[in-house]
């Protein structure tokens, strides 16, 4: 018995092959879809190197408030460089889509090879050691997949394990701060066989703890070929899980069993933390954990001055020639503006601006000021004003407006500006 995950065989969902996406890339055939986005097999034209393009319909993704998930993604997968986890090459737009230009891992899905059979428990660790790698990565800074299953597992050319789709992922933003309560996630969310107890409780969770227990689950179908956790009647299977009824296959190790064990707790707190597992006596054998080389993106990403700057993909944003912002600002919150000024006089003339009509600065931080309008005649709004370095000359200006504000910005602060900066969409005059 196969776990059932019946894909990629719709008719309706094939587009014609060699389509070419800004004359960069051709379009390939059909590799996936889900409810919001396909993936495609493509190449880049001028290299040849073979890519996997994952086109998500922006439209679905608005509507359905998902928005934040699109963020989230971005956000999650470039943070990562890992030789497990596939790498997200760059983002493209056009008005209806969004394209992520992924690493293409061409051994395709690691569940079509075990719908054959089960592993060895050599290959089963050997698997399972790739996947610790790349999870203990991710955790490491912050990243949790939330949707850990075999069909997310590819396989590259030489037979290694390559994570991918990280679109149900939750970013830690409080990876500093030492309450408990920030650490828990509480949306629902991954697929029936591979969630921990806890989310089926809906109490919150830690989003580690729910990515070893997925871990586990996926040990155990290495191991098996078939689920721990399994029924067609989905409240039996959720009650399985929680009370974590499973047997073990007559032909499991001991020693494997006792790792099992471990993984598939369904107490969060006492479950196997990522060191644990790293020493545990089954796993240890012939593990050598790779070396992550350090991360370009992020080094580039705070200067000295603790001006952020911004790479590629935040440029891609911003470009009207593919731009992202009726995605990402559908709520017309802000705009966006450049300057060849240097970022010390831009925040000195932001400043200047607003105490110059007389609004109150409530928050100021060296490249970040917050303004309140208070009870006067604007009411209760705010108004953030983020300046970051595009190039070693230009600046971005970021400008976000929360309640009513945005008149406030365009007639009063905005042509105090005007002067200093340029406007990514056309000329400056006062609109
Ligand atoms: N299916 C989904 N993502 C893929 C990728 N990056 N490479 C190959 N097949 C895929």
């Amino acid at each position: 018995m196969m776990p059932a995950l019946a894909k990629y065989t719709n008719e309706q969902h094939q587009t014609p092959v060699n389509k070419t996406l800004f004359e960069k890339y051709k379009l390939g055939k059909l590799l996936g879809y889900g409810a919001f986005a396909k993936v495609y097999h493509g190449y880049d034209i001028e290299s040849k190197r073979s890519v996997a393009i994952k086109s998500i319909n922006k439209k679905k993704i608005i509507s359905r408030g998902l928005t934040s998930h699109i963020k989230l993604e971005i956000t999650a997968m470039r943070r990562l460089q890992h030789p497990n986890i596939v790498r997200l090459h760059e983002v493209l737009a056009n008005q209806k889509k969004v394209y992520f230009v992924l690493e293409f891992a061409k051994g395709g899905e690691l569940f079509s090879k075990l719908s054959k059979c089960r592993f060895s428990e050599e290959l089963s660790r050997r698997y399972f050691q790739q996947l610790i790698s790349a999870v203990g990565y991710c955790h490491s800074r912050g990243v949790f997949h939330r949707d850990l299953k075999p069909e997310n597992l590819l396989l590259d050319d030489n037979w290694n394990l390559k994570i991918t789709d990280f679109g149900l992922s939750a970013i830690s933003y409080n990876n500093n701060n030492n309450s408990n309560n920030n650490k828990l996630l509480h949306t629902m969310c991954g697929t029936p066989a591979y969630v921990a107890p806890e989310i089926l409780l809906k109490k919150g969770y830690d989003g580690a703890k729910v990515d070893i227990w997925s871990c586990g689950v996926i040990l155990y179908v290495f191991n098996a070929g078939y689920l721990p956790f399994n029924d067609p009647n989905l409240i039996v299977m959720y009650r399985k899980i929680s009370r974590g009824d499973f047997h073990f296959p007559k032909w499991t190790s001991p020693e494997l069993k006792r790792l099992l064990s471990r993984l598939l707790d369904t107490n969060p707190i006492t479950r196997i933390t990522i060191d644990e597992i790293v020493n545990d006596p089954w796993f240890k054998i012939g593990y050598k954990d790779v070396e992550v080389g350090c991360d370009d993106m992020e080094m580039m990403k705070c200067g000295g001055d603790g001006l952020e700057s911004l790479n590629a993909f935040d440029i891609i944003s911003f470009s009207s020639g593919c731009n992202l912002s009726s995605l990402f600002d559908e709520d017309d919150g802000g705009e966006m503006f450049l300057s060849t000024v240097a970022p010390e006089v831009m925040m000195e003339r932001v400043v200047e601006a607003v105490v110059g009509e007389g609004l109150m600065v409530v928050v100021k931080k060296k490249w970040c000021v917050k303004v309140d309008g208070g009870q006067g005649q604007c009411g209760n709004f705010t108004l953030t004003v983020v300046v970051k370095r595009l190039t070693v000359e230009i600046v971005v200006v970021e400008v976000e407006w929360r309640g009513g504000v945005r008149d406030v910005w365009k007639r009063r602060v905005w042509p105090r500006l005007s002067g200093l900066v340029y406007r990514l969409d056309g000329p400056v005059a006062g609109d």
